[in-house]
């Protein structure tokens, strides 16, 4: 099961800038490259870092403490194709910015 749950207004996540924002208890990680918005899982999956205080570059963030790098429209690992983050679905409603909370994916479909 899952729910659209507000992160940010819009003017908070201007164009090319990275955002961390809590979701409920998800901490989620929020870009806008170009003005289109994108979020991953905002926990860095090498050993936690926040994803969503990273360098953003085009559509790639860079992980602030270790450097791992990720492509934030697809969660893709920049040395790594094996490697994905997770994605999450955004949109915009209004003023609002939503994420999707699945609760299968917070628990990395292990519940
Ligand atoms: S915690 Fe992100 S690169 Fe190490």
């Amino acid at each position: 099961m899952g729910r659209w749950v507000r992160v940010a207004s819009v003017g908070e996540c201007p164009p090319g800038t990275a955002r961390e924002c809590v979701a409920e208890e998800r901490i989620v990680a929020v870009f806008n490259v170009g003005g289109r918005l994108h979020a991953l899982d905002g926990i860095c999956p090498h050993q936690g870092g926040p994803l969503g205080r990273g360098a953003l570059a085009g559509h790639m963030v860079t992980c602030p403490w270790h450097g791992w790098q990720f492509d934030v429209r697809t969660g893709q690992h920049a040395a790594s194709p094996t490697r994905c983050h997770l994605v999450l679905p955004i949109r915009v409603l209004g003023d609002d910015v939503l994420v999707w909370l699945d609760d299968d994916e917070a628990t990395g479909g292990r519940a």
